[in-house]
């Protein structure tokens, strides 16, 4: 079984990426062979700044190696090392109808965020689809935004298959239904874009002073709060924190008498512990760059490999070989 994911080099990597896609992809690891890229030609549709770029590329990479990427088991690569996805992405492109990402959400949300649109962004479902499909994936764990582009995926493959012949495997999403959607400071969905985000290796005095900001209700201390298990911080907490200790938390809340600000303080707490190890990781790794540019090369080579194999037979079945 083979399972693949991407992650874009768009900035600091937060705890709604690490519960929504890095955790299951790491504890996929086990169950066949994993490829994990960093999408750099994914990002150039939103960041224009070429050395911003170069460091989030690095960034990303410590970030997954320092959570418990395995670089032994998994192979772990940069996307733009395998430029054969971009060919591949040409051949889908001319069996994609236009209305398939026309209703993709992503971009509609984009749009209507004021983002003016490349082509490139229209366009960015089908050179994932490309990513997926280039080596012949089975699974792919994302967070539930990303599951509308896997069954695009799945349909251009299909439509791919029914024209030229049996060419490529068709994947299945794997989305964690407890932390499909990990909640920012805010409420909303944990995103980049909405600057409410949690680190997963902030600053400890910044990091400190967001959580504490958590907007909570007016409600008196003492009183009872039957609907504690809505609680975001509670929500938070059970992420990070050891069931036991959450669970204590959400009672004290349910039954009243247990202030907003202490149990602020003990999220940052639980989140503070519960990436120590990973932090530790990721200094040593921070100082050992060629090490970590070794993995990625050696990721490149094994990926490069099967996408050789499979774009080969994409040309061959449309008749350009
Ligand atoms: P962002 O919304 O911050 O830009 P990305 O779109 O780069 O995040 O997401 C990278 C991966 O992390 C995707 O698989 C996505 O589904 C997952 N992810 C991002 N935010 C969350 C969240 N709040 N909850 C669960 N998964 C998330
Ligand atoms: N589009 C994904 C995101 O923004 C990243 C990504 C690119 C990806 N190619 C992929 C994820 C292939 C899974 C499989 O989060």
């Amino acid at each position: 079984m083979r399972i693949l994911s991407g992650i874009q080099p768009s900035g600091s990597l937060h705890v709604g990426n690490y519960f929504g896609m890095m955790k299951p992809a790491i504890e996929l690891q086990e169950r066949g062979e994993a490829l994990y890229f960093i999408a750099d030609y994914h990002s150039l549709t939103s960041l224009t700044d070429p050395e911003v770029r170069r460091k989030n590329v690095m960034d990303v990479a410590l970030d997954f190696l320092a959570c418990g990427l395995d670089p032994e088991r998994t192979v772990f690569f940069r996307q733009s090392d395998v430029p054969e996805v971009c060919e591949l992405t040409w051949l889908l492109s001319t069996v994609t109808p236009m209305g398939l990402l026309e209703r993709c959400h992503s971009y509609k949300d984009k749009i209507a965020k004021g983002i003016s649109p490349n082509h490139g962004l229209f366009a960015y479902p089908v050179l994932m689809a490309a990513d997926i499909l280039i080596y012949d994936s089975n699974l792919v764990p994302v967070g539930k935004d990303q599951k509308q582009h896997v069954e695009v995926t799945r349909d251009v493959a299909i439509k791919f298959n029914q024209l030229y012949g049996e060419t490529f495997v068709i994947p299945e999403p794997e989305i964690r239904a407890e932390v499909a959607t990990v909640p920012g400071l805010d409420g909303q969905k944990m995103s980049k874009s909405y600057n409410n985000t949690i680190e997963i290796f902030g600053e400890a005095k910044a990091l400190r002073k967001k959580i504490m900001s958590i907007v909570m209700d007016s409600r008196p201390i003492d009183e009872p709060k039957p609907d504690a298990d809505q609680n975001l911080a509670i929500k938070l907490l059970k992420l990070v924190a050891p069931p036991d200790l959450a669970r204590e938390c959400e009672e004290r809340v349910r039954a009243g008498g247990y202030g907003y600000g202490e149990l602020k303080k003990q999220l940052f707490a639980s989140y503070w512990d519960y990436f120590a190890e990973a932090r530790a990781r990721r200094a040593e790794l921070a100082d050992n760059l060629d090490y970590v540019n070794s993995v990625l090369e050696k990721g490149a080579a094994r990926a490069r490999e099967i996408a050789t194999t499979v774009l080969k037979r994409a040309r061959r079945n449309c008749g350009i070989d």
